[in-house]
């Protein structure tokens, strides 16, 4: 640990809890790791809309195809929602099916929930010129956005949630069922949430879709170790550190890793902090939870909701599911 305060200067709320979730993370026995929302600063955000382009990353494109044939009978199917939010809206991209497809049948309210601003700038503008869509953005986190969003409704009115890309995987499966509850316990009966969740598949496959050949997956994870150094003044030498994509078979995920590839020692001032890392350590960046075509279901039941319809892909194992409150 460093004892001397290295940073004097006041620092935001955000970047003091940047600090503490990385001195945290960092010293952890046992396994070290760093949490997997910081992999998404601007830079971050850049690289994750690349990986969406990649050939070999076919979830973002299975999630787009369901959404661009099915979104009129999605929007069939739930009670006609006034407002509609989004958790982690990205860039917008894929949402612009169903926002149609929902404000074709009555003017609707869009919040998009993000905590990048550059993602939230990013989504206003590729929606915004949507017909009878009033775009409200929230940067905050995804429950507080959605506590906003909910006194925002006005008796008699519906709330559709949208959860898409299989965000949900990067929650650990107990984290996930919380979350979930947490989410339909700010939502009232007959509320609808349509949530993307990615199926498992070929482990060859899965491995490549985050172990890309041109290294863009690698560059991405790698840039969290680039943003502790530019916010906190750390000097953590890129070179010294490897991507590792792991299949855990017993957890049903792909894990990130950064492998350290030599003894090393590193200083981090923003975060008063002083490690010493070994050859073949890692530091784990971020899980990606696979499920069984059932699983949402059961999830549903065990939430607060019903699921009340699923629709699949095709080309890549990956299911829509929208979910009623109940
Ligand atoms: C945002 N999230 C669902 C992505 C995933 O597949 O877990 C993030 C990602 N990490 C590496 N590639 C993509």
């Amino acid at each position: 640990m460093l004892t001397q305060p290295l940073l004097k200067l006041a620092v935001s709320p955000a970047l003091a809890e940047f600090a503490e979730d990385v001195r945290v993370g960092l010293t952890k026995s046992g396994q070290r790791e760093i949490l997997s929302k910081y992999l998404y600063d601007e830079v971050g955000s850049a690289l994750f809309e690349v990986i969406c382009l990649l050939p070999e990353y076919g979830l973002t494109r299975a999630d787009t195809r369901l959404l661009r044939t099915h979104s009129d009978e999605m929007a069939a199917r739930m009670p006609l929602p006034a407002h509609v939010a989004e958790l982690g809206s990205g860039s917008g991209k894929k949402t612009r099916w169903i926002l149609r497809a929902i404000a074709c049948r009555q003017p609707t309210f869009y919040y998009p929930i993000e905590i990048s601003s550059a993602a939230l700038a990013a989504c206003e503008k590729e929606l915004s010129e949507i017909d009878l869509v009033h775009i409200v953005g929230y940067e905050k986190p995804y429950l507080e956005g959605l506590r906003a969003v909910a006194n925002r409704r006005e008796p008699g009115e519906s709330i559709c949630v949208l959860f898409l890309g299989s965000t949900i995987g990067n929650f650990d499966r107990p984290a996930a069922d919380d979350f979930l509850r947490q989410v339909r316990a700010i939502l009232a009966t007959g509320d609808s949430l349509l949530l993307g969740t990615d199926l498992e598949k070929n482990t060859e496959v899965q491995l490549l879709a985050y172990d890309d050949p041109a290294g863009v997956t690698a560059a991405f994870n790698m840039n969290v170790l680039a943003r502790i150094n530019r916010e906190l003044g750390a000097d953590f030498d890129l070179k010294q550190f490897a991507h590792e994509a792991r299949w855990n078979a017993q957890e049903r995920r792909i894990e990130m890793h950064l492998r350290s590839l030599q003894r090393q020692r590193v200083e981090i001032p923003g975060a008063h902090l002083r490690i010493r890392i070994d050859e073949g350590e890692t530091i784990w960046t971020e899980s990606s939870h696979k499920y069984s075509p059932s699983e949402p279901i059961e999830m549903a039941a065990r939430t607060g909701f019903r699921c009340e319809a699923q629709w699949f892909d095709e080309e890549w194992p990956f299911a829509q599911n929208l979910w009623i409150a109940e």
